[in-house]
């Protein structure tokens, strides 16, 4: 349950291939509750997505407004894509659906770009990569989002895209020694392509790096995913 709070609060969720979580957050975008999860329905289709997101809001006591990270490519609140979840996904109106559920404004935003939101200094070219069941990516220009980047699915190596390369699947697959390399090689690249001044790396799989990472590299933590939330109503207290 909430502290005393008596401004504007924010639910902030994050959707996940393998959990969703959810916190509450004030004006500031400090954490004023506890986070509270719960691992992804199987199948994940909107409707026990949904489910889940409503549990959890319930457990959160009071808040406002939502803010939802979703993970695949979102307009306006409208999903256009959803590879890590369920075909179901495409089209859905998840900010129109979710803000009549909850009876509260919703607004819907790439997970990623949260992260990125959450963690960002606002100056240079900086680039966020999340490393979880997917493989998610986030430019930012002097704090302005680049749209849709969607990193995960561009080629990377031996005919594979970086998702398929550095996802969870793959991790299981080829254990950590040869994912680090890999994840190093990836840095390159995006390093090579974008000059980047910083590049920040997140999400559930972020703990398993032990390779040296260049100096420009910082590994966030992964409740950036719910923190960078409150920057969707930047402006709106
Ligand atoms: C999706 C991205 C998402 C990433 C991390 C990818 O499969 O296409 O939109 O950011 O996974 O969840």
């Amino acid at each position: 349950m909430a502290k005393n709070n008596t401004g504007v609060l924010t639910l902030a969720v994050d959707i996940g291939g393998s959990g969703i979580k959810t916190i509450v957050l004030d004006e500031s975008g400090e954490a004023v509750t506890k986070r509270n999860r719960v691992e992804t329905p199987q199948p994940p289709q909107p409707e026990a997505v949904l489910g889940a997101i409503v549990s959890l809001a319930n457990a959160q006591g009071e808040f406002h407004r939502v803010s939802v990270g979703f993970p695949g490519v979102v307009r306006r609140g409208v999903v256009f894509t959803a590879v890590n979840l369920d075909p179901d996904w495409v089209e859905f109106d998840l900010a129109t659906i979710l803000s009549e559920r909850l009876g509260k404004p919703v607004r819907v935003c790439n997970d990623a770009d949260i992260q990125g939101l959450g963690a960002i200094s606002g100056v240079g070219v900086e680039l966020v990569i999340t490393l979880g069941t997917g493989f998610g990516t986030a430019l930012f220009v002097d704090g302005k989002l680049v749209p849709n980047l969607e990193g995960g699915h561009h080629p990377f190596r031996k005919g594979e895209t970086y998702e398929q390369q550095l996802g969870r699947a793959a991790l299981e697959k080829v254990g950590e020694e040869r994912w680090n390399k890999r994840v190093l090689k990836a840095l390159r690249n995006w390093q090579n392509l974008f000059s980047c001044d910083r590049i920040y790396i997140g999400g559930g799989e972020a703990k398993k790096i032990s390779v040296n990472l260049p100096d420009n590299v910082t590994i966030i933590p992964n409740i950036t995913g719910l923190l960078g939330g409150i920057a969707l109503w930047r402006g709106d207290n």
